[in-house]
């Protein structure tokens, strides 16, 4: 009979990234298709936990495109990307740049509400995806990519610009700088706008967003410059 492996070696001997996302994904650049395909996504576990998966939103022509981390309470209750708390900042700051949301894509790199219940009370508190679940869920936003072609992408947030940009990028350092990466199109990093709903005082959220707002700005002027492919 042969020996039982021991759970250390089986923990050990496993692949970082068990599945993806890669298999469900369909060959086709329809947007339609790409989310009715990702609703029954269950390459990772966050699926379990989740209401729904929230698949990216916006026109299929669009030249920007804007990637979150993963949606929040109120995107996981109605199926909608950034319409919570952060997406109202988000909504503000697009229109202070002169952007249209309804003109752009957008997006997160994890599609499933990741969350653990508050010690106290009903609320689901965010948790942080970890490498191997965004690795997981990476197949849908490549797709994504693929179908829109957008001139530039907007990483908002660490989460984002590590997930798309490595592990070593800070977007304290190196935000609002256009960034030549492999991916085709050109990359962004700014903040998340949930950084400027955390600012400790009025003072320093006016500041957070005035600096927000022209990150932005720089966006709407690196879109211009580079043609959609
Ligand atoms: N935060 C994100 O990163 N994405 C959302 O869709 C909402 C909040």
């Amino acid at each position: 009979m042969p020996a039982r492996k021991s759970r250390t070696h089986e923990k050990m001997s496993a692949p970082l990234v068990e599945q993806t996302s890669a298999d469900l994904v369909p060959g086709t650049r329809s947007l339609a298709e790409l989310r009715s395909a990702a609703a029954g996504c269950q390459a990772c576990d966050l699926w379990k936990m989740a209401t729904q998966t929230v698949f990216g939103e916006g026109p299929k022509t669009a030249a920007i495109m804007f990637v979150g981390e993963q949606p929040g309470d109120l995107e996981d209750r109605s199926g909608h990307p950034f319409v919570g708390p952060a997406g109202k900042l988000f909504d503000r700051a697009l229109e202070e740049a002169g952007i249209q949301r309804s003109e752009v894509y957008v997006t997160n790199v994890v599609k499933h509400f990741k969350w653990a219940a508050a010690e106290r009370g009903k609320r689901r508190i965010h948790k942080k995806p970890r490498y191997s679940e965004i690795a997981a869920c990476r197949p849908w936003l490549d797709a994504e990519m693929a179908a829109i072609k957008p001139r530039i992408v907007v990483c908002l947030g660490a989460s984002s610009a590590q997930a798309l940009l490595g592990k070593d990028f800070r977007v304290t350092r190196d935000r609002g700088k256009l960034i030549h990466s492999d991916l085709d199109p050109h990359v962004l990093a700014t903040v998340h706008p949930s950084s400027i709903l955390r600012a400790q005082d009025e003072e320093s959220r006016r500041s957070q967003m005035r600096a927000f707002i022209e990150d932005l700005r720089q966006v709407v002027r690196a879109a211009n410059k580079t043609s959609k492919s």
